[in-house]
């Protein structure tokens, strides 16, 4: 068997010893015969996978009993209406900080359905920066303040959570369970699950319970947080398998040493990167540094005609999927939880190699 370093933003790497669980466990989960996949959502026994999976999140994270975990399926995008539909009305909007893509995706989706105002953006710079607290832009009653806290395209990152009266929610997709984050400072955070949770498929919501509302008569019941959580996630069949993939990544990151540990390491393979993109006249990441992102780090050549050889030769390499998001071109290297060190100085051995040969 080979395995190479996959560097995709999402669907991305996945631990090795999570694979093989699922793999152990395909065609009979834990003696019952049957697999996760065939097992009904409403069985004991999937109410045991359900139940795992949110306890071992809850010690993850250290969720207080005053929020609710839901997983839902849709992916992070149906959020972006999600998010508008349970907190805004038209007299109460969301305010959106826009610092990227998917903040900007996030903003015009509640603008569309009229519960948006933009609060900030650092749109006019190519959101290579995040706009200042100080002069963020406010209504009087705004029901939230959005932000997605790692941008995964332009790979900018909140190093800590935006200080602010209103309830706070944050997209954290592409940096969950990366670093430890104090929930109660908190109304909501969602995140899609195919970057540290596990495969596509489900998003996980926490909500602060009181912020879980009827909604209008109108709205369907799959859109209300309140009817999920009511019925356990389960009000029509969810994404089973990708829910008992997430239970086994939490597993597997409570028997890595938990998420501080991970937060360590994340920051031990960023750093190196970013070093060495630093010293070098070759390569070049535009970001300043209070802003970069720890899990997606774009760069590109200084000869930017490179770049489709660069990318070539690297996949050749077994350093997969390195190309930027079509938007910002060059290269990117999604270095999520799952990818370990080594993946980081294979890069840098290869990078070196090409310039040597290249440059
Ligand atoms: C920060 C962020 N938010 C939202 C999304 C959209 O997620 P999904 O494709 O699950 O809807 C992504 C996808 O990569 C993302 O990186």
């Amino acid at each position: 068997m080979t395995r190479i370093f996959n560097f995709c933003a999402g669907p991305a790497t996945l631990p090795l010893p999570v694979l093989e669980k699922a793999r152990d466990e395909l065609l009979d989960y834990r003696g019952l015969g049957m697999s996760v996949m065939e097992i009904s959502h409403r069985s004991a026994a999937f109410d045991g996978v359900a139940d795992n999976t949110e306890a071992c999140l809850r010690r993850l994270l250290s969720i207080p009993d005053e929020y609710a975990v839901l997983f839902l399926a849709g992916g992070a995008t149906t959020q972006f209406s999600q998010v508008p539909l349970n907190l805004a009305s038209s007299d109460r909007r969301g305010a959106y900080i826009v610092d990227g893509s998917w903040s900007k995706k996030a903003f015009n989706i509640a603008q569309r359905i009229g519960l948006a105002h933009l609060a900030g953006s650092s749109e006019d710079c190519g959101f290579k920066s995040i706009p200042l607290e100080n002069e963020w832009n406010l209504e009087d009653n705004n029901a939230y303040l959005h932000y997605v806290s790692n941008e995964t395209i332009s790979g900018v990152q909140f190093r800590r959570p935006p200080e602010c009266a209103l309830p706070l929610v944050a997209d954290m997709s592409s940096d969950i369970l990366s670093r430890m984050v104090d929930i109660k400072k908190f109304g909501v955070i969602y995140a899609g699950a195919q970057k540290n949770i596990g495969q596509a498929g489900i998003t996980l919501v926490i909500v602060r319970k009181d912020l879980l509302q009827d909604l209008p008569p109108d709205i369907p019941d799959l859109q209300s947080w309140k009817v999920q959580h009511k019925q356990g996630s389960r009000l029509n069949t969810p994404p089973t398998y990708a829910w008992y993939m997430a239970g086994l990544v939490f597993e597997w990151i409570e028997a890595s040493g938990g998420v501080e540990r991970l937060a360590k390491l994340n920051q031990h393979k960023a750093d190196t990167l970013y070093q060495y993109l630093d010293q070098s006249t070759f390569y070049r990441n535009d970001i300043p540094t209070e802003f970069r992102s720890h899990m997606n780090v774009p760069f590109q050549i200084v000869d930017e005609s490179l770049h489709g050889r660069f990318i070539e030769e690297a996949e050749a390499a077994g350093l997969s999927s390195l190309k930027g998001h079509r938007s910002v071109g060059g290269m990117r290297a999604s270095i999520y939880n799952a990818m370990p060190i080594e993946g980081v100085e294979a890069l840098i051995g290869f990078m070196k190699e090409f310039e040597s040969k290249a440059g």
